[in-house]
This record gives structure tokens, sequence and C-alpha cells, in this order.
């Protein structure tokens, strides 16, 4: 079965948009295996955005990242890599799909609510940042 990784930003967090994203995907038909509210350090920050480090907003990008509490997440089901990012939205709101997550209550791209991986390999490089084997459940839904 096929895990991502989704992060509430300090912007959804703030917001209190953590519950309405979490319910998102529990109605979608996901299940979740692991959650925490966690404070981000800087070189955790780097990590995970390692691939943007030549971007001209690297800095801004870890800066807003740790600038509060996010919602860090592993969730598993069918596809759901490329399914959790169409219910996300495209990266910049402005240019997200009503009914998308970024579509409904982002604006601008640099706080943009959510982060999902992008890829199995991704997916399984940022869980393994973020959680230990240990905190994370598989478990069946009920029919
Ligand atoms: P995320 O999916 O977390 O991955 C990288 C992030 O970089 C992306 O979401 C955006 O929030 C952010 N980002 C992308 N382009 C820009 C930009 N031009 N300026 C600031 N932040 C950006």
């Amino acid at each position: 079965m096929e895990r991502t990784f989704l992060m509430v930003k300090p912007d959804g967090v703030s917001r209190q948009l953590i519950g309405e994203i979490v319910s998102r995907f529990e109605k979608k038909g996901f299940r979740l295996a692991g959650a925490k509210l966690m404070q981000i350090s800087d070189e955790l920050a780097k990590k995970h955005y390692a691939e943007h480090k030549e971007r001209p907003f690297f800095n801004d990008l870890v800066a807003f990242i740790t600038s509060g509490p996010v919602f860090a997440m592993v969730w598993e089901g069918e596809n759901i890599i490329a399914t959790a990012r169409q219910m996300m939205g495209k990266t910049n709101p402005a240019e997200a799909a009503p009914g998308t997550i970024r579509g409904d209550y982002g604006v601008i791209v640099s706080k943009n609510i959510i982060h999902g991986s992008d890829s199995p390999e991704s997916a399984k490089r940022e869980i393994s940042l973020f959680f230990r084997e240990d905190e994370l459940i598989s478990y069946s839904r009920p029919a």
C-alpha cells in the first residue's frame, strides 16, 4: 500500500485548518498512519527542502517553515501520492482550482497551506526524515 508525507504548514496551523485538511483525506477514504504537531528545526527544514537549495527563495522557505508549528502526517492508500497532490491543487494557490485545498484556502505561493510528497522516492525520504517506523501504524478500515 502506498504512503505519502503531508504537512500542514505554519500558515495552515495558525489559520486552524488542521481539522479541515485531515477531514478531506479521511472522507476521501485514505488512512492516517501517523501524525504530530511539531516545531521544525533549521537543520530539518534544510534537509527537507534540500532540492531547492539553489533557488533564490530558499532562505525564505526555511524561515517560513520554521516560523511556527507544523502538523506532519503520513497517509496511506491506493495511489495516494498522485491523488493527494490533486486534492492539494497547484503549488501556486492563485492557479489552484477551486475545490482543492490550496484553491480554497491559499492566496500566495510562499504560504500555500500544505506540503505533499511529489514521488515515491520523495515520500520515502520525507517520511523517514519526520517519523520513526515505530511511530507509524497500518490498519485496515472496516467495510
Ligand atoms: P512545497 O510543496 O512545500 O515545496 C517547495 C515550496 O517552495 C512550495 O511548496 C512553495 O511554498 C515554495 N515556493 C515555490 N515557489 C516559490 C517562490 N517563487 N517564492 C517563494 N516560495 C516559493
